[in-house]
């Protein structure tokens, strides 16, 4: 009788999995949005190609690494060989040529620490970022993408820290909190290191792909279609998983001395890549390695106030994952 009466009183974290997949279902762009960011890009594809015919466009970013929420901005690539031609040159020709079409709000953005062009188009209602040679995000782009196909759990996982992110406005890199990029990069690591693996790590394994950008060899397995039973032994749920990566960044993470890892697939220690101290301004509270830039640290945008609201968020989310009787909504209350 005793052992009835813990079998119901017991919190079972999984009545949460609908609400949660609800909340994820909810989220995912529709098909007439993606055709919408195609015809954008068409369009803008026909306008540069006039006057730079060899130019390629790229998407990156969350409009294409299957990470995008409905209603994101979209993030393109202008890949062009101007050997000669300053990048802000580019930048204010590339205005130059939308402004011209039917396009509204063009900007040039020169001296931002990335410049880009920035548009809305008003057909459609997107609004858009294009950067140039920024050929390394759409590798990572790539790679986020290929982890995406491996298990459904990481997407799922993904767009539910990334709305908790947003929603407690911890995913402000100029306030000092980290990218939406560096979150998709948690929620992979963490699932590589779940027992058994939910993902695997695709850099370690047979070379499938490779390129060279910006003097760095980019190589991984990338025939991910063949993994699409990697996880099948962990029988872990999408409720049980939230619960669990917010408790080990709440509870279990070494702060002061490692780094997580995709590369690896593993947790590698500071003092092995000398981020042991503050140098300038990356002062390495919270240290997520960047897949192929090794030596940046996606971390090294958090400072010594905002570590402290990050892991006070993180504690809040595990506090509410472990008792709150209403998770699924709490979590997500406006910061
Ligand atoms: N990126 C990068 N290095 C960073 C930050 C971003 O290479 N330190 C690149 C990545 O390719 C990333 C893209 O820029 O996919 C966009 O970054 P971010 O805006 O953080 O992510 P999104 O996936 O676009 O998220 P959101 O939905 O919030 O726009
Ligand atoms: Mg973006």
């Amino acid at each position: 009788r005793m052992y009835r009466r813990q079998m119901m009183c017991r919190r079972d974290i999984d009545v949460f999995n609908v609400p949660f997949l609800a909340i994820y279902g909810s989220l995912i762009p529709p098909e007439e949005e993606k055709l919408k960011q195609k015809k954008l890009v068409a369009l803008l594809e026909k306008l540069v190609s006039k006057e730079w015919p060899t130019a390629k466009l790229y998407l990156y970013g969350s409009c294409a690494n299957s990470f995008g929420v409905s209603k994101s901005d979209i993030d393109v690539c202008l890949a062009i060989e101007e050997a000669d031609m300053e990048k802000s040159k580019i930048i204010m020709k590339l205005a130059d040529i939308l402004q011209s079409d039917n396009l509204q709000n063009v900007q040039a953005l020169t001296r931002a620490r990335v410049p880009i062009v920035k548009l809305m188009d008003p057909v459609t209602g997107i609004s858009c970022d294009i950067c140039i040679n920024n050929l390394l995000a759409v590798v990572n782009t790539k790679l986020l993408r290929d982890y995406a196909h491996i298990d459904p759990r990481l997407r799922q996982l993904a767009f539910i820290i990334k709305h908790w992110a947003k929603s407690r406005r911890v995913n402000e890199t100029y306030h000092g909190t980290l990218s939406s990029y560096a979150y998709v990069l948690m929620c992979i690591h963490f699932l590589q290191m779940r027992r058994p693996a939910i993902l695997p790590c695709l850099q370690e394994m047979e070379t499938t792909y490779s390129v060279t950008v910006d003097d760095i060899h980019c190589a991984y397995f990338d025939q991910v279609e063949k993994l699409s039973d990697f996880g099948r032994h962990n029988k872990e749920s999408i409720a049980q998983l939230v619960r669990g990566f917010f408790h080990y960044w709440a509870y279990c993470h070494d702060y002061a001395n490692t780094v997580i890892s995709v590369r690896t697939g593993s947790i590698i220690s500071k003092r092995e890549k000398d981020w042991t101290r503050r140098i300038g301004n990356d002062r390495h509270l919270i240290c997520i390695e960047d897949p192929f830039e090794i030596s940046h640290d996606l971390g090294r945008v958090v400072d010594k106030h905002s570590i402290k609201v990050l892991r006070e968020e993180f504690e809040r989310a595990a506090e509410i994952m472990q008792n709150d009787p209403n998770p699924c909504i709490k979590l997500f209350e406006p910061y």
